[in-house]
């Protein structure tokens, strides 16, 4: 099986990202680390890129015409880095059907809860407000609506009553950094199927 190359789109602190990354580098996941891209200029994911001595770069989205001619000038890069598959790791922007064209059930997210309940943003936020008492996080392909395609793992986590959207934002954390790489290594290792809107899983043990 040939090696994939696994490229990140990025907007913040990069805690999936480097999760993801580390256990790359340490061939825990048998792949090639591709690029990062920013949407924003100090985001904290560019600087933990440096440290692993991985491609980065900042792309203005401000910068361009309209969002197509930004995704343009993204998917240039990432095919000129040979990527196969996209990790949007706390990526804040929401991709065009042109962008989800190009790369059709190779661009995985991750989203704090329990999809399809709470897409969009702050879905801690929104959960902690309507009073679930569980809550969670999704791995799951990006299509082209927003929070809605495939799912592929999902972790859930209980809403405690003296919790804070803080505490809570912590606990579904601790658990995007466990479903997330495994995702990603499933990915890697060919061990997703999607049919329709299910993603069927041959498990790696
Ligand atoms: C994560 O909690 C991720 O689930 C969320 O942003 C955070 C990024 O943290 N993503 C979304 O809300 C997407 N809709 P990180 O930069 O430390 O990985």
């Amino acid at each position: 099986m040939k090696q994939k190359v696994v490229s990140f789109l990025v907007s913040g602190r990069g805690s999936n990202f480097k999760a993801i990354a580390e256990k790359i580098i340490a061939g825990e996941i048998n792949a090639e680390l591709g690029i990062l891209i920013s949407s924003t200029k100090d985001a904290k994911a560019l600087d933990i890129a440096n440290g692993f001595k991985m491609e980065s770069f900042f792309i203005d989205p401000a910068s361009f015409a309209s969002r197509k001619d930004h995704e343009k000038a993204m998917v240039n890069l990432l095919k000129k880095y040979n990527t196969d598959l996209i990790v949007t790791a706390g990526y804040m922007r929401v991709l065009t059907p042109f962008f989800v064209k190009e790369y059709r059930n190779k661009i995985m997210n991750i989203h704090p809860a329990l999809l399809p309940s709470f897409p969009g943003t702050n879905a801690q936020k929104q959960a902690f407000d309507k009073g679930v008492k569980m809550t969670g996080c999704t791995t799951h392909f990006i299509d082209e609506g927003t929070d809605t395609g495939p799912i592929i793992m999902q972790a859930a986590v209980p809403v405690l009553e003296n919790d804070t959207i803080e505490s809570l934002s912590a606990r579904i954390l601790k658990e995007e950094h466990r479903i997330f790489p495994e995702s990603v290594k499933l990915f890697c290792y060919d061990r997703l199927t999607i049919i329709g809107n299910k993603v069927l899983i041959k498990s790696l043990q």
